[in-house]
């Protein structure tokens, strides 16, 4: 269902946490065949995925124009990774790698079902890379002061890789993760949140559940652990993730049908 990328400037909101949940879910209980393409040179998701990599680095899709994916696609799930290399982008020319990047996912997506991108907490190249390259995004944020205030950087950046390079790009939605429903700022954040941006911030959250990371850690998804604490954690991640799928798959529909009138309407005028 098309190219996702999960992105937030902020640091710590749950970018790659978010990225391989949702790239486990999709392989394992929608039977996708999900790329997941690691850009940060914190190589977190790459960690958690490792035994999922296949030869090609991430860095590859910036320099090399006509990589041959068949071979790959064997497992339901395929990981590019992160690597330390992926900082020098940072002080490549833009106009150079960035068409490359775009014309490698593009190759990825009519090869894999989905294609899962985790980005680096900075607005640099590699986070416009990856939205220029996406038909979707998703912004976890964290309800605390500084998330909330870098939210609108974050938007603006997208609407504005949207307008110039991308007018496919869509919002898919704002995930409040890491909540606490306890914490009385948190809430008025929330509210704050929902009434700047109603159309965006996903009507279910996840909170702080100790089972996420543990699950992460024990390279398990938090739905497979056998224990009571995390069957709450799974059941806010999956209502998160389904409603995540079903926006997309709406947007992806409604662009169809925007393209497909357009292709008529552009038929009769000739
Ligand atoms: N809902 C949650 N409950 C508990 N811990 C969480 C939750 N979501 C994420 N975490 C933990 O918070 C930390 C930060 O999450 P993660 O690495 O996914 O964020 P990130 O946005 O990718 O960070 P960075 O910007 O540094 O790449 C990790 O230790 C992760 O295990
Ligand atoms: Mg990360």
């Amino acid at each position: 269902m098309g190219v996702l990328v999960f992105s937030n400037q902020k640091g710590g909101v749950g970018k790659s946490t978010l990225s391989v949940l949702f790239s486990r879910w999709l392989a394992d209980r929608h039977g996708a065949r999900v790329c997941v393409i690691d850009l940060d040179t914190q190589c977190n998701c790459s960690r958690s995925l490792g035994r999922f990599a296949c030869r090609v680095p991430a860095s590859a899709l910036f320099a090399t124009p006509a990589l041959r994916w068949a071979p790959v696609v064997a497992s339901s799930l395929t990981l590019l990774e992160g690597s330390k290399q992926l900082a020098d982008l940072e002080l490549a020319r833009p106009e150079t790698v960035i068409p490359v990047f775009r014309s490698q996912v593009a190759a990825l997506d009519r090869v894999f079902d989905w294609v899962v991108i985790d980005t680096p907490p900075a607005l640099g190249l590699r986070m416009s890379a990856a939205l220029i390259a996406a038909d979707s995004v998703v912004c976890p944020v964290e309800l605390e002061e500084y998330s909330i205030v870098g939210v609108t950087d974050m938007l603006k950046t997208i609407f504005g890789v949207q307008r110039r390079y991308n007018p496919r790009l869509r919002l898919a939605g704002m995930v409040a993760n890491r909540f606490n429903p306890h914490s009385l700022r948190q809430r008025a954040a929330l509210q704050e949140l929902v009434l700047n941006y109603s159309e965006f911030v996903l009507p279910a959250k996840i909170s702080t559940r100790s089972a996420i990371p543990e699950g992460i850690a024990a390279g398990v998804p938090v739905w497979q652990l056998a224990k009571t604490s995390a069957r709450q954690a799974s059941a806010e991640v999956l209502e998160v993730f389904e409603l995540l799928k079903l926006r997309i798959e709406d947007a992806r529909s409604a662009g169809s049908v925007v393209q497909a009138t357009a292709g008529l309407a552009k038929e009769s005028t000739q």
